[in-house]
């Protein structure tokens, strides 16, 4: 579904080149939730916004459903609005002068797909009730918390209903009790409407929970340094039987999960004082 190819990126500074991304290579298969952890400044935003259109890479080739929407030779460039992606972003993106509802309805409104308005009301009304503000739906989007108007980018980017979901730690400014609730929501959307979803995370158990591979991304500049494949663990495990997060994550099977890839990202951050890391909660 999104297939990447010796992908650089580098931002020019006061001082010369930041390399972002250095030759990256990434299959994503069609409906897969693919997983992005690694060490702040490794690459995966700007990852993300490549493949959104928001970021023009140096070299490389972008393929989506095997269509090129950025290539160097021949020479090929497919705007945003033109990729069919929803995202979310670290910094949650609302417009202050609109009110919830009218922050969601937006890109149905001006978007590429004409939708009837009867339609937009819907799909506006569906996706605020999955992120749970459908009774705040006539407030203005600047008087929400945090943790709300990350919920509003979050049902904007569903509600245009895209076949990839593009999320950069979509739920970082949640609570813990709302945070485990949008991830349970989360994984209902990509199973019934079988998504493919790119998703950007700190934690590591929400990384293990939602996906069916992680990908860990080495220090500066970004490359893959392993693929962990969960979807085949959660199968034989049988991890689907649990109603609650917790017990899920109480797992042997996951733990082990968990640990790999926190050790392998206690080797990026090079610390050689590891008591720091499990004290501060390196492992969440
Ligand atoms: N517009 C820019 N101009 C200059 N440097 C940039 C720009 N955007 C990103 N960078 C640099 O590129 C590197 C990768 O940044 P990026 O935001 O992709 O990291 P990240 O993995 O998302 O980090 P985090 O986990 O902290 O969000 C960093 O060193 C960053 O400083
Ligand atoms: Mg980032």
């Amino acid at each position: 579904m999104i297939s990447i190819r010796r992908l650089c990126k580098a931002f020019s500074v006061t001082h010369g080149k930041v390399e972002a991304l250095k030759s990256l290579d990434l299959e994503v298969a069609e409906g897969e939730f693919f997983v992005i952890v690694g060490a702040s400044g490794s690459g995966k935003t700007t990852l993300l916004r490549c493949v959104a259109g928001l970021e023009s890479p140096d070299n490389g080739e972008i393929r989506i459903a095997g269509r090129p929407v950025f290539s160097d030779t021949p020479p090929t460039w497919i705007p945003p609005q033109e990729r069919n992606f929803g995202m979310v972003f670290q910094s949650y993106a609302v417009w202050p002068h609109l009110t919830v509802f009218d922050n969601v309805a937006l890109p149905l409104r001006e978007g590429a797909q004409k939708i009837p308005r009867s339609q937009v009301n819907e799909r506006v009304r569906q996706a605020l009730r999955m992120v749970q503000l459908d009774e705040q739906s006539d407030r203005s989007a600047t008087l929400l918390s945090g943790g709300q108007q990350q919920r509003v980018a979050l049902a904007r980017a569903i509600a245009v209903n895209p076949r990839v979901l593009l999320m950069d730690e979509p739920f970082a400014a949640l609570d813990a009790q709302t945070r485990e609730f949008m991830q349970a929501e989360l994984l209902k959307i990509w199973t019934q409407a079988k998504k493919t979803v790119l998703f950007i995370t700190h934690q590591i158990n929400e990384a293990v929970y939602l996906a069916d591979r992680v990908v860990v991304m080495t220090r500066r500049p970004g490359r893959i340094r392993e693929i962990v494949d969960v979807a085949p663990v959660r199968k034989a495990e049988g991890w689907d039987r649990f109603d609650r997060t917790e017990e899920v994550m109480d797992q042997e099977s996951f733990v082990h999960l968990r640990t790999h890839i926190w050790r392998m990202l206690r080797g990026e951050q090079q610390t050689d004082d590891p008591k720091t890391l499990e004290t501060t909660g390196g492992m969440t």
